[in-house]
């Protein structure tokens, strides 16, 4: 499989409601131009991105692959909203629907130490005023796909590391989104939570066509996953290669890593990763 530019226009999906649970889909695409960031550290500025150029299409399922270090959790913090980009533009192409923008999962462990599972799952909604009965079914029903139904009283310091990440991943899904923006979201999770949680959202993404961007560092991660898959290098972050990974939905793995495509594609992926290192650009 040869890297490809192809348009957005393949992950694009037919708008639907899945009105059991209550989420809508999503209409935003995002359009990054030139888009860069600066950061100052002491009296130096540090170059994290530079010259992004990205549409992102209406239910497309985006993978970023990329070194440590190359600014992908910074490219997410920009579309989320929490990090204002210094160069550039962004642009969210969106109607109004009253659903939040976006929900970012975040790398690290980011759940409210004083409130206990089910409010933590629950903050969202209950800070959009949504109704209860709404709020009583999703809420559980997401506790419920990340296995903590059990756990819904606990606080987070009774809980795990993967059990809190569980929380965060059901929170952002609970909270139904335009865009769903996930930073490694499965990392810390062991090998059977991970894949019925890799299931469960391309499950949630299937029926109700938002629109998400998921970092990974793991290549078979995003080739199960991904509609097309960017591969970053950095810093500056920037975009080296995309991919638009063929293999009919849903991937079976084994099959997929017998083929020569799937060769093909993690040689080029690993040859745009490039080598390891992250030699700072100062800008003087
Ligand atoms: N607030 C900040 N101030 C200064 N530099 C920052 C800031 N946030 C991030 N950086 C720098 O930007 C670069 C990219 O960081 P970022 O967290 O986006 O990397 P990453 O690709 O997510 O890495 P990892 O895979 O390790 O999570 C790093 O060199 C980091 O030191
Ligand atoms: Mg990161």
């Amino acid at each position: 499989m040869k890297p490809s530019t192809k348009g957005v226009e393949t992950g694009m999906k037919a708008h639907m409601v899945d009105a059991q649970k209550g989420t809508t889909s999503s209409r935003v695409s995002m359009e990054l131009r030139g888009l860069g960031k600066k950061f100052l550290v002491g009296s130096d500025e540090f170059q994290a991105l530079k010259s992004i150029d990205l549409d992102v299409g209406v239910g497309e399922f985006v993978c970023v692959l990329g070194a440590s270090g190359c600014g992908k959790t910074t490219l997410l913090r920009i579309l989320g909203g929490l990090e204002k980009h210094t160069e550039g533009t962004l642009r969210f192409h969106q109607e109004s629907t009253g659903q939040p923008p976006t929900s970012i999962v975040f790398q690290e462990v980011s759940i409210f130490p004083w409130l206990n599972v089910w409010e933590n799952v629950a903050f969202g909604l209950r800070a959009r005023n949504a109704p209860k009965a709404l709020i009583k079914e999703r809420v559980s029903y997401y506790i419920e796909k990340v296995g903590l139904t059990s756990f819904s009283k606990h606080f987070p310091h009774q809980l795990s590391g993967g059990m809190k990440q569980r929380v965060s991943i059901a929170r952002a899904f609970a909270n139904d989104p335009e865009v769903l923006l996930l930073d490694e979201p499965f990392s810390a999770l062991d090998e059977r939570n991970k894949a019925t949680l890799q299931d469960e959202l391309l499950r949630i993404w299937e029926e109700t066509g938002k629109t998400i961007v998921f970092v990974t560092h793991s290549i078979d991660e995003a080739i199960y996953l991904a509609d097309r898959i960017l591969v970053f290098t950095g810093p500056p972050g920037h975009i080296t290669q995309t991919h638009m990974p063929e293999f009919a939905r849903p991937r079976d793995m084994t099959a997929v890593r017998a083929t020569p495509e799937y060769e093909m594609l993690l040689k080029s992926i690993h040859v745009g990763l490039g080598p390891t290192g992250n030699d700072p650009e100062i800008i003087e």
